[in-house]
């Protein structure tokens, strides 16, 4: 299997709200396995569908600890029903803001709705490490990054050692 390329910022991609998934079909079963894949090689804990350059809203993530079996879980059309709390999200970081980690300030728990890949109901009551991923899986289908959430100071700060580099190409 193929590795997907992950979009990185500044891509104005990353930034276009996702579109419901009507079908679960083939293509979409597809994606997911590439999804996976791909977010397993990064590695990472969750990846949104917008990441790897379709607007569907749609993401994979695995929060179990390295040395555990894995357990691939896919959500499709989540929305946060309900959220309560605020909790910082330590160091936050995303495969398509390398090499960049910020504090971020999130709900302390939520409850989400989607279906999983067979178009079943989910309903997750989630806290903790899961809570924070999934929040900021949720927000690159509205097409928001956790630098968005951070001060405007560092978040210039970044952008401007992105340009930079972008230059030295
Ligand atoms: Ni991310």
């Amino acid at each position: 299997m193929a590795i997907l390329k992950i979009l990185t910022y500044p891509d104005i991609f990353l930034t276009k709200p996702t579109k419901l998934v009507e079908n679960i079909d083939e293509k979409i079963q597809n994606l997911i396995e590439g999804m996976a894949f791909t977010m397993y090689q990064a590695p990472g804990i969750g990846l949104a569908a917008i990441q790897v350059g379709c607007d569907k809203s749609l993401l994979v993530y695995d929060v179990s600890d390295r040395d555990e079996k894995r357990s691939l879980h896919v959500l499709i059309n989540p929305r946060i029903i309900s959220s309560e709390g605020t909790a910082i999200s330590e160091e936050e970081g995303c495969l398509s803001v390398p090499d960049f980690k910020a504090d971020v300030k999130r709900a302390a728990s939520i409850l989400v709705e989607g279906v999983d890949r067979e178009g079943k109901p989910l309903r997750i009551e989630a806290q903790g490490l899961l809570s924070v991923m999934l929040q900021h899986e949720i927000d690159h289908l509205n097409g928001i990054l956790f630098i968005d959430r951070i001060s405007s100071l560092k978040r210039e700060i970044y952008k401007r050692r992105v340009k930079k580099n972008l230059k030295k190409k």
